[in-house]
C-alpha cells in the first residue's frame, strides 16, 4: 500500500473523511464502554513539538496508547532536530525506527519535506498554515450535533490563520460554506489557504454580518504561536471582532459554538459564549482523541470495517 500522509485537510478525499468518521463513532464507543481496542499493538508514533501544545500532545500519546500501541515524545530543545540537523536526514532515521509520525512545526514546506523521506505516514499536528486534525474533530463534533455538515453555514471571525485556511480546504472537500470575517490587513490569502476560488466561502467586513445565517460560529486566538511580536498590534487592530452573545444572536438560532483552544476570555471570545449553553468546546477538545485515533488506524491499516 503506498504511504498516506495527512498534511492538509485535503490530503483525504470526501469518501476517505466519510469513512474516519463513521469509524470514530465506532471506536469512540469502544472507549466509553472501556473496551480494548489494540489494533496498533507493537506500533510506534513519534511525535516531534516545535511548539507548545496540550491537546494535541495528550491526545496522540493517550490515543496511540488506547490502541495498544507506544508514543516517543520529541522536542527541539533536547534532541538533534534544534541544532541544525537536516529535516531531511531527521525523516530519514526517525521513520525507519517508528510507524507513523505527528509533526508539529513552523513553515508547512518543513512537514512536506519531512514526507517526503519518510518511509512512514506523516501527520499534521498544526503548522503556520493548516491544522487539519483540529478541523477533523470539529467537524465531527458538529456531525454529533447536527448531522451532516454539507451544504451548512461556518461563521469564522478573526484572525485568517492556520484554522481558518483549514476550514477554508474543508469547505471545498465537504461541500459546506465559510463566512469570514477579519479585519482589514488580515484577510485570508487565496494561496495559503490553497484555494484556487471562491466557491465555498464569503468575506464580510463586519463579524455581525458573517455570522448571519451561521449554523457554527467559531473564532481562535487573535495571535497565533510564532507571531508573538505582534501581540499588542493585533489586540488593537482585532478589538471589535470578539464573539458575544450579540453576535451569537445574529447567528442561527441553535448554532453552536467552537474554538480549538486555548482561548483567551475577553479577547477573541466573551466568557457568557465560551461558558455558555452554545459552546461545545470541551467535546470538541475530546473527539480530538477520537478522530485522531480513526486516523492513525486508517494511515496505519487501511479500511477496517466492523
Ligand atoms: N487546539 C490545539 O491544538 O491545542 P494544543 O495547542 O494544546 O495542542
Ligand atoms: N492558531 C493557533 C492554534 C493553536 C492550537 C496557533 O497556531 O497558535
Amino acid at each position: 500500500m503506498a504511504i498516506k500522509h495527512f498534511l492538509q485537510f485535503n490530503d483525504l478525499t470526501t469518501d476517505e473523511l466519510n469513512h474516519i468518521f463513521v469509524r470514530t463513532t465506532w471506536i469512540k464507543g469502544q472507549f466509553k464502554s472501556y473496551k480494548q481496542y489494540w489494533p496498533l499493538q507493537d506500533r510506534t508514533l513519534v511525535m516531534i513539538f516545535e511548539k507548545a501544545s496540550t491537546r494535541t500532545r495528550l491526545s496522540f500519546e493517550a490515543g496511540m496508547h488506547q490502541l495498544g500501541g507506544a508514543a516517543i515524545y520529541l522536542n527541539t530543545r533536547d534532541s538533534q532536530l534544534g541544532r541544525g540537523e537536516p529535516v531531511e536526514d531527521a525523516a530519514q532515521v526517525i521513520s525507519r525506527m517508528s510507524d507513523i509520525v505527528m509533526i508539529r512545526t513552523f513553515e508547512q514546506e518543513i512537514i512536506e519535506r519531512f514526507a517526503q523521506n519518510s518511509r512512514v505516514p506523516v501527520i499534521n499536528g498544526l503548522t503556520n498554515e493548516y491544522h487539519p486534525c483540529q478541523i477533523l474533530a470539529d467537524i465531527y463534533t458538529f456531525i454529533e450535533h447536527k448531522g451532516s455538515i454539507k451544504g451548512k453555514t461556518v461563521a469564522w471571525i478573526g484572525d485568517s490563520n492556520n484554522v481558518c485556511n483549514t476550514w477554508l480546504q474543508a469547505a471545498e472537500v465537504l461541500d459546506f460554506n465559510v463566512h469570514v470575517s477579519t479585519p482589514p490587513g488580515y484577510e485570508v490569502e487565496m494561496e495559503r489557504a490553497n484555494l484556487y476560488g471562491h466557491d465555498h466561502f464569503e468575506e464580510f467586513a463586519d463579524p455581525m454580518d458573517a455570522a448571519k445565517g451561521a449554523d457554527l460560529v467559531t473564532t481562535d486566538v487573535w495571535t497565533s504561536m510564532g507571531f508573538e511580536a505582534e501581540n499588542e498590534e493585533r489586540k488593537r487592530d482585532f478589538a471589535d471582532w470578539q464573539v458575544d452573545d450579540d453576535m451569537m444572536r445574529a447567528a442561527n438560532k441553535d448554532a453552536l459554538f467552537m474554538h480549538c483552544l486555548p482561548a483567551h476570555r475577553g479577547e477573541e471570545v466573551a466568557a457568557e459564549v465560551i461558558d455558555g449553553k452554545q459552546s461545545v468546546v470541551w467535546e470538541e477538545a475530546e473527539n480530538r482523541l477520537h478522530v485522531q485515533k480513526a486516523l492513525m488506524e486508517y494511515l496505519l491499516l487501511g479500511r477496517v470495517e466492523k
